[in-house]
C-alpha cells in the first residue's frame, strides 16, 4: 500500500448542518430551505449572508441595515494594505496573500482579544462581527492585491455599488457592464455554502478550538486553495487552454487523459450523480455574454465541446457530470479577471457558509472534534537498535 492514496478510508461521520442540504440523485442544493436557483433570481450577496447566517430571510428594514453595515466595511486598514504591497513584492498566490491578509485583520478588530477567556456561547456576537468584516472585506483584499502585483495603485472601494459590481469596479477601475455585475453578484451568492466538505469542515474543526474567525476562515482558505477543492475552477481554465494549445482534437486529449490516469478538472463530484445546479445558472450567464456585445465565446464554446465529449462516453450515466467549477472560470475569463483569482471569489462567497457554520456550531453547541482512533500495533517490548 506504500504511496498509494487509500480512498474510501472512513474519517469524519458529521451530522449535516442546517445550512444548506446538497441532494446528490436529483442535483439540487437548498440553502437554508430555499433552492439556490431561487436564492439566485430573487437575491443579492448581502441577503443570501443574512439568510445563511440567521436562518431566515431579513425583513426590508433589516436588509437594509444588514447590507449597508456591510458595504461601510470595505475598506481595510493601510497597515493591511501595505501587508499586501509585500506579499505582491514575494508574489504570493493569490490565495496565499489572501489567507496572511485575513490573519492581519483580526490585529484590527478590538472585539478581538487573545487573552480573554472565552465560552462558545459568549464568542457567536464575536463570530458575526467579525464574520461581516471578512466577508465585507475579502473583494477588496482581492482586487486590491490583484492590482498591486501589476504595479498598479489599489481603487478604493465604493458604498453605493453592489458586490458584484464594486468588486469588478475596484478590480478594473471602470464601472462594469450590468450584466457582468450581475453574474458576479450571482457567483458570489451560488458559492455559499455546500455542506461538509474539505474547507468547511476545516472551518469547524478550527473553530471549535475556540480559535477566532479570522483563524478559522484563513485555515479554511487553505483547504479551499487545493486544486481537488476550490482551486478547480483556475484548473478547468488551464486545462482548456492546453486542450487548445494541443495538436490532439478534444476527445482524443480527453481520451488519453482519462487513459493515464488524469483529471478532467470541473468534472465529477463527491455528492452530485449528476450535473450541479450551480453549473446550470452560471451557463445561462454564459449563453447570455455570448449573446451580448462581450461574447468572446472561445473558452465556453470549448468547455461545451470537452461536455459533450464526455456526455458521449455515456459518463452522466456513471455519476459524473459537470461541477459549478466546470463552467465559472469560461466565464471569469470572458470578464477579463485573472486565472489565478478564480478561488479567492470562490472564497468571496464560502467565508459566508464557514462563518455560518461557526456560528451554528457554537449556538448548537453542534462541536466537531475530531479524534483519533488508534489501530496500531499494542504492547511491544522496546528493543533498542542494535
Ligand atoms: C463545493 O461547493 O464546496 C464543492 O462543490 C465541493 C464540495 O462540496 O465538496
Amino acid at each position: 500500500m506504500e504511496g498509494e492514496v487509500q480512498k474510501g478510508l472512513e474519517g469524519v461521520i458529521i451530522d449535516e448542518s442546517e445550512i444548506s442540504r446538497v441532494f446528490g440523485e436529483e442535483g439540487k442544493l437548498l440553502l437554508r430551505g430555499y433552492e439556490i436557483n431561487d436564492i439566485a433570481e430573487n437575491a443579492d450577496y448581502p441577503e443570501t449572508l443574512y439568510l445563511v447566517w440567521n436562518g431566515e430571510l431579513p425583513t426590508e428594514e433589516e436588509y437594509e441595515k444588514f447590507a449597508g453595515d456591510m458595504a461601510e466595511r470595505r475598506e481595510i486598514p493601510p497597515e493591511v494594505m501595505d501587508s499586501l504591497r509585500n506579499y505582491a513584492e514575494a508574489n504570493l498566490h493569490p490565495m496565499d496573500a489572501m489567507m496572511a491578509a485575513t490573519v492581519n485583520l483580526s490585529g484590527y478588530d478590538e472585539n478581538i482579544d487573545p487573552n480573554a477567556p472565552q465560552t462558545f456561547e459568549d464568542s457567536i456576537d464575536e463570530v458575526r462581527e467579525a464574520g461581516k468584516n471578512i466577508a465585507a472585506k475579502l473583494p477588496t483584499i482581492t482586487a486590491a492585491y490583484n492590482r498591486l502585483r501589476d504595479g498598479d495603485e489599489p481603487v478604493e472601494p465604493r458604498e453605493d455599488m453592489d458586490t458584484g459590481e464594486n468588486f469588478l469596479y475596484m478590480l478594473q477601475d471602470e464601472e462594469p457592464p450590468e450584466l457582468f455585475s450581475d453574474l458576479m453578484e450571482t457567483a458570489f451568492q451560488i458559492h455559499m455554502d455546500h455542506g461538509t466538505n474539505a474547507s468547511t469542515f476545516t472551518a469547524r474543526v478550527v473553530a471549535s478550538t475556540m480559535a477566532n474567525p479570522y483563524e478559522a476562515t484563513s485555515s479554511a482558505m487553505g483547504a479551499l486553495a487545493g486544486p481537488l477543492h476550490g482551486a478547480a475552477n483556475q484548473d478547468t481554465l488551464n486545462m482548456l487552454r492546453e486542450i487548445d494549445a494541443s495538436d490532439k482534437d478534444v476527445g482524443e486529449w480527453i481520451d488519453d487523459t482519462i487513459d493515464e490516469g488524469g483529471v478532467v478538472y470541473g468534472y465529477g463530484h463527491r455528492v452530485y450523480q449528476t450535473k450541479d445546479p450551480r453549473a446550470f445558472i452560471l451557463q445561462d450567464y454564459a449563453e447570455d455574454i455570448i449573446d451580448s456585445e462581450y461574447g468572446d465565446d472561445k473558452w465556453y464554446k470549448l468547455a461545451k465541446e470537452v461536455e459533450a465529449h464526455m456526455d458521449a462516453k455515456g459518463l452522466e450515466e456513471k455519476g459524473i457530470a459537470p461541477n459549478v467549477d466546470f463552467f465559472s472560470g469560461t466565464i471569469y475569463q470572458q470578464m477579463d479577471i485573472p486565472t489565478d483569482i478564480y478561488t479567492n471569489l470562490f472564497t468571496v462567497s464560502r467565508v459566508g457558509g464557514w462563518v455560518g457554520h461557526m456560528v451554528e456550531q457554537y449556538s448548537d453547541n453542534r462541536i466537531i472534534r475530531p479524534r483519533a482512533q488508534y489501530t496500531g500495533p499494542v504492547d511491544l517490548e522496546w528493543t533498542p537498535m542494535d
